[in-house]
């Protein structure tokens, strides 16, 4: 993708991986508009940019997300970059009868999120210059994590949606898919300290790196993830599933 002179959109630009990409990315000379529920937040990620902008957006609302794009479009009408990065990922036993609230809120903002947002912007990036889609997975799309089955099942969604959208719009609209290992950002209670995750900056820079080379690989991948993203490819799929849910269990235990 071309890496100054656009105009990006990032939804859950407030915190985490977003608020870092957002940064760089500013960095870099683009404009960039951070969106999410948490105006303080958003605030706090473009505080002392100019040209990073902040607007409120509940990427579960789908009447919301058409107002959205509507006032972005008005006030942003270079906007030629999205990258779908707004998420929420939440444990779950899979063995007990259970509220399915948490379940169907995953599915809501991860999976029905990035797809309503994306049918509410292709007809303006599809007459953009250099316009780019950017969805957010997870090397848990590849490799399941049990105690998030729900969450790992719409990231597998997001990735062959992503597979779609580039097939589709190819030489139309560049479709990159990042998928990142774990990280150490708030995205569940403790992740930010959690050993074994990778550093939040050294993430980020590691994305930046390929998401600035010329070209950009469908696929960004740290090197972190390949354990998982290539795990099917080379014939490890079902230890792999048994050494990831061991590390992930072990992760967090050691914290509680
Ligand atoms: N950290 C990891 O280990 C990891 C690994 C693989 C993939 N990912 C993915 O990376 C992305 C970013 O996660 P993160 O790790 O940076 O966690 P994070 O800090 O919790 O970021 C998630 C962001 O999504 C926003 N968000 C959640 N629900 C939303 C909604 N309904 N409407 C609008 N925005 C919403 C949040 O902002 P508000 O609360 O203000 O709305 C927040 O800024 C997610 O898609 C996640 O699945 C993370």
């Amino acid at each position: 993708m071309k890496t100054n002179g656009n105009t990006i959109l990032i939804t859950g630009g407030g915190s985490g991986i977003g608020a870092a990409l957002a940064q760089r990315l500013h960095d870099l000379g683009n404009t960039v508009i951070v969106a999410g529920r948490r105006i303080e937040a958003l605030n706090a990620t473009i505080a002392g940019r100019s040209d990073m902008h902040a607007v409120v957006l509940d990427i579960d609302n789908a009447i919301a997300i058409e107002a959205f794009v509507e006032d972005v479009l008005a006030t942003f009408p270079a906007l030629n970059v999205v990258i779908h990065n707004a998420g929420i990922m939440r444990f779950e036993a899979l063995d007990t009868r259970r509220d399915l609230a948490d379940a169907e809120a995953t599915i809501t903002t991860n999976l029905l999120g990035p797809i309503r947002l994306t049918n509410a912007l292709i007809d303006h990036l599809l007459a953009q210059d250099h316009p780019a889609i950017v969805t957010v997975t997870s090397g848990l799309g590849y490799v399941p994590m049990t105690a998030a089955a729900t969450y790992s099942a719409t990231k597998a969604a997001i990735h062959s949606y992503t597979v779609s959208l580039r097939e589709v719009l190819k030489g139309r609209v560049e479709v990159i898919e990042l998928a990142p290992p774990a990280v150490q950002t708030g995205l569940t209670p403790g992740q930010e300290s959690r050993p074994g995750y990778q550093p939040l900056a050294e993430f980020a820079d590691e994305v930046m790196a390929l998401l600035t080379a010329q070209p950009t690989p469908g696929e960004v991948m740290v090197e972190r993830v390949k354990f998982l993203r290539n795990a099917e490819r080379e014939n490890r799929f079902d230890e792999t599933v048994v050494q990831l849910n061991e590390f992930a269990a072990k992760a967090r235990a050691a914290q509680s």
